[in-house]
This record gives structure tokens, C-alpha cells and sequence, in this order.
């Protein structure tokens, strides 16, 4: 069975945590793009071309430690605006979304270009200062000295970049359903994503 689940929103609007439950709950696979974005961005800090590092980007790429630092995440906005970085990255999200067994991609382009027929595409939001005020948290929990102030602006800016620039923009998909997770608990944003895609895998629902 072929059926893939679109997941878009901007930063720390709770995409991650709704892709992983979602997943876990359906038995399907899960493939964070962000990630990909973020070993690209990461290789850059490490003077590499962008370019070329999307070209080459290896599986082991994907598992490094620090991909989930604010510093990674900035570099990953700014080489995410290279058209050819964005290229490179296409097939291996559509070979993950085309597997047999269903498939969930989250990121910023994934029911508009990656999977622009996907089954089911949810567009997750929330307001930028909530969902600063939860990365700010999420970072301080694993240590990182930052303050709130740092994190809203690192949150606008990327907002800004990701959603003004030319090549695949962080917008909702037209046929998209949306989350607006502000005044939402995580466990009830969770259970609606999981009604939507429940209600998309009824046979009578399915195109
Ligand atoms: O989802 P994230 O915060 O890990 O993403 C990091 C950056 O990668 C984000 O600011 C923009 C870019 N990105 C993108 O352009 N397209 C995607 N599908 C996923 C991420």
C-alpha cells in the first residue's frame, strides 16, 4: 500500500511530534526533511560548498549529534534558499514517500512540491511567539544557553527566510488542512492529526 502524509509548518510549531506519533500510530515510516537540510547547512559551517554537499550527502550525514543546534538550523535556512541544493535533496524524499507501507514527510515544501499528491497534507502553525517560547525551552532543556529574546528572533528570521524565498516557499498547500496548535495541547493536536488521516484511509475516501 502506497499512501503518503504530508506534514508542512514552520519552525517549532509541533510538526516533529505530530509526524512521529502519527507514524507510530499507522505503522508507517517517517522521514523528518529538515534534516537533510540541516547535514547540508551543517557541512557548510564546515566550509564545504552547499551545492556539493547536497550532492554527496550520505545516510551517515543524517545521524550526526549536532544537527539540532541553533547554529546548524540558521545555516540550514540560508543554503535551503539554493534552488540546486533543493534539487539535489528531491529524490531521495520522493523515493522515501513512494515506499510500500506508507510513508509521513514533514518539513516546509511537502505538500506543495515534494508530494503535491500526497493522501493526506496537514499544514502545522502556531504563533511565533509560542512556538519560541517552546524551542526556547526544548534548548534549554538540553543545555544550550540561550535567551527567549535570541530564540524569537532566530524563530522570525527563519520564518522570513523560509517563507520569502523564491525556490519551493514555506506556504499551506491549497488542498492543505490546518493546525493551528497556539492554544493546543500537544496530546489534542496529536489525536486531530490522527483523525484526519484516519478519516483519508477509509476505502470510500481514497482517489
Ligand atoms: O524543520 P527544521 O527546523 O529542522 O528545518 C531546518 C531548515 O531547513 C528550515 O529553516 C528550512 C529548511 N527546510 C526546507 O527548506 N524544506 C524542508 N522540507 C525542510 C526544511
Amino acid at each position: 500500500m502506497k499512501f503518503t502524509v504530508a506534514i508542512d509548518g514552520p519552525a517549532a510549531a509541533g510538526k516533529g511530534t505530530i509526524s512521529t506519533a502519527v507514524a507510530a500510530h499507522f505503522g508507517f515510516a517517517h522521514l523528518d526533511t529538515g534534516l537533510l537540510y540541516r547535514a547540508v547547512g551543517r557541512k557548510t559551517l564546515l566550509g564545504h560548498d552547499a551545492v556539493m554537499a547536497a550532492k554527496t550527502l550520505a545516510a551517515t550525514d543524517l545521524q550526526e549529534t549536532d544537527l539540532r543546534t541553533p547554529e546548524v538550523a540558521q545555516a540550514a535556512s540560508k543554503i535551503a534558499v539554493l534552488a540546486e541544493v533543493r534539487t539535489a535533496l528531491v529524490d531521495f524524499q520522493r523515493n522515501f514517500a513512494a515506499r510500500d507501507g506508507g510513508a509521513v514527510l514533514d518539513g516546509r515544501d511537502i505538500g506543495t512540491v515534494i508530494c503535491s499528491d500526497a493522501n493526506v497534507k496537514l499544514f502545522v502553525t502556531a504563533s511565533a511567539e509560542v512556538r519560541a517560547e517552546r524551542r526556547y525551552l526544548e534548548l534549554r532543556e538540553k543545555g544550550h544557553d540561550v535567551s527567549r529574546e535570541t530564540v524569537l528572533a532566530d524563530v522570525k528570521a527563519r520564518d522570513e527566510r523560509d517563507s520569502q524565498r523564491e525556490a519551493a516557499p514555506l506556504k499551506p498547500a491549497e488542498d492543505a488542512i490546518m493546525i493551528d496548535t497556539s492554544d493546543m495541547s500537544i496530546d489534542d493536536a496529536v489525536k486531530t492529526a490522527i483523525e484526519m488521516v484516519q478519516t483519508r484511509l477509509k476505502p470510500s475516501n481514497r482517489t
